[in-house]
């Protein structure tokens, strides 16, 4: 049996195990509440944060090898998807999803962290007016949500397999 196990921290990695459990019929767990997951072939989801996806070594430990990593951060490119294999040393069948930001929804360390950063590309900004910078800060500052039942397709056709 596969069950689909979670830490999300703002809740868009939360919304897409749900959406999968919803899809799949798989049960789905909170990290902090999965112990009925152990003995399952567990997909992992975890929330990114400095490249590091949250929650995965904790996960390793609990349940041993991951049926699957998916990793939900700001955006999907191929380059970051290299970079988070290789840091987070995923070498099981890996999946990645844009999640959602909302500085609204941060708070305490994490709130700070993204502020410093915001603060850090516009003080960049004031020396190179680069358009794209520009729409990374407005993205941050408004914030985004790409959270769509869409763009399960290729962990549905995995689970399905
Ligand atoms: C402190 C911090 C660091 C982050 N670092 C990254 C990152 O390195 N790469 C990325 O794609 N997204 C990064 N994000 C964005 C989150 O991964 C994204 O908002 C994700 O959807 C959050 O998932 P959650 O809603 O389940 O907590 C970061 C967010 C915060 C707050």
């Amino acid at each position: 049996m596969i069950s689909i196990v979670y830490v999300s921290n703002a809740g868009s990695s939360k919304r897409y195990a749900e959406m999968l459990s919803e899809k799949t019929g798989c049960p789905c767990y909170a990290f902090a509440d999965s112990d009925k997951a152990v003995g399952s072939d567990v997909i992992f989801i975890g929330w990114v944060m400095a490249g590091a996806v949250q929650g995965l070594s904790e996960a390793r430990v609990k349940f041993g090898t991951l049926k699957a990593v998916v990793a939900v951060g700001m955006m999907k490119s191929d380059s970051q998807d290299a970079s988070i294999k290789e840091k987070n040393s995923i070498s099981e069948p890996y999946f990645s999803l844009a999640g959602a930001f909302d500085m609204k929804k941060l708070s305490g360390m994490y709130k700070m962290m993204m502020g410093m950063m915001v603060k850090m590309i516009k003080g960049k900004l004031k020396e190179s007016n680069e358009p794209k910078a520009k729409e990374m800060v407005e993205k941050f500052e408004e914030g985004f949500d790409m959270v769509s039942e869409e763009n399960l397709g290729d962990i549905l056709a995995f689970i399905g397999e």
